[in-house]
């Protein structure tokens, strides 16, 4: 991401201190407010809010202008996120979005409107470059909640899509490098008994990115709607689906309660469908910073698999989650950090947000 990330956060700074009142003191750094502040600075504390994964500097910017004009809050994450679906240089989300194993993007999208309680989601779709608008399509056009593969294609191309190679030759290399080092570390994994840490005679769990951006909103009328788009764990398997597409897992929303959305290891969070547990959680009065901590100590907890655990018996993985309430509040929280923050936007301008960790490193 690297030369496209600067540049991106270079315009969030920008547009950040433009509509901060609080910019002179600020200088040109992002404001960055403390996990311990869950209201971000506002005039009008019951005004539109816009919270999305650290890489979505300029969705929520987007999504907050687009919001403001009198757009609902799921016209506007979508139009939000469709700026990292068409950022080549994002090699995690949409166009430029890392290959499966046979070097074939495919994408998983869904969306969520909380006026209505309906949900469309989109997986292993080929060929799409805005994943998250065919969601929406399905979510508004048709009796359904998930499209899969060919179908979602099909159902895109009805709609006027045109089917593009998404495959840069950023994310072809990196793919072909994948191949060249292929070895026994793969998710082929051999019959093994769980308490197996060593899968086989060998086996090594590579590192592997699970990028993804989600992206919530409450627009003028209190409304709230959430999208999360991803191409998914890099190299992976063929019709592997993430938690991404699935409601309940990368993404929920009600509009009584607030929405939460994830990004990271998405196994994890398919077992635990974690961004509904966050909003239940918020229900019952947990702020969104301490619902997502808890959906991080389930997952932790819930991890029993040697191969996935260190070696004090802590997930080996990471996996972040990002909540708004509808009193304005926002939160999020990781497994694994000390460093992480997520983007948000209110009518005061964008701001970094600090995440929650369950666990840091020494
Ligand atoms: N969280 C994105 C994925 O696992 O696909």
């Amino acid at each position: 991401m690297g030369q496209s990330t600067t540049k991106s956060r270079r315009d969030f700074l920008k547009k950040s201190a433009v509509a901060s009142v609080a910019a002179a003191t600020l200088g040109s750094a992002p404001r960055v407010v403390s996990a311990a502040s869950s209201v971000l600075p506002n005039k009008k504390a019951d005004g539109p809010l816009v919270i999305s994964s650290r890489n979505g500097q300029q969705s929520v910017l987007k999504a907050m202008e687009l919001i403001q004009g009198g757009a609902d809050a799921l016209e506007a994450v979508v139009a939000g996120v469709n700026l990292v679906e068409e950022d080549p240089n994002d090699t995690s989300v949409g166009y430029g979005g890392a290959p499966n194993a046979l070097g074939i993007v495919q994408l998983d999208a869904a969306v969520m409107h909380g006026p209505t309680g309906r949900a469309g989601s989109v997986a292993c779709i080929e060929g799409i470059k805005y994943p998250s608008k065919v969601a929406k399509l399905v979510l508004e056009r048709t009796d359904h909640v998930n499209l899969v593969g060919k179908g979602a294609q099909d159902f895109a191309v009805m709609h006027g899509f045109p089917v593009e190679n998404l495959l840069t030759e950023q994310a072809r290399e990196m793919w072909v490098r994948w191949r060249e080092n292929l070895s026994n570390r793969d998710e082929y994994l051999p019959p093994h008994d769980p308490s197996d840490a060593i899968i086989g005679s060998d086996y090594v769990p590579q590192k592997r990115s699970w990028g993804t951006i989600h992206c919530s909103a409450i627009d003028l009328a209190g409304n709230i709607s959430s999208v999360t788009t991803t191409s998914g764990m890099a190299f992976k398997i063929p019709g592997r689906v993430g938690d991404s597409p699935i409601i309940g897992a990368g993404l929920y929303c009600d509009n009584e309660v607030g929405a939460a959305g994830s990004t990271g290891r998405g196994e994890a969070n398919l077992e635990t469908l974690a961004s509904f547990l966050i909003v239940e959680r918020m229900r019952e009065g947990d702020s969104p910073e301490a619902a997502c901590l808890f959906a991080c100590k389930r997952i932790s907890d819930h991890t029993k698999v040697a191969h996935l655990l260190d070696e004090n018996g802590r997930p080996n993985f990471n996996v972040q989650f990002y909540a708004l309430n509808t009193a304005g509040e926002v939160g999020g929280a990781e497994i694994w950090g000390g460093n992480g923050k997520f983007a948000a936007a209110n009518s005061e301008g964008g701001f970094l947000v600090d995440l929650a960790a369950l666990y840091t490193r020494d």
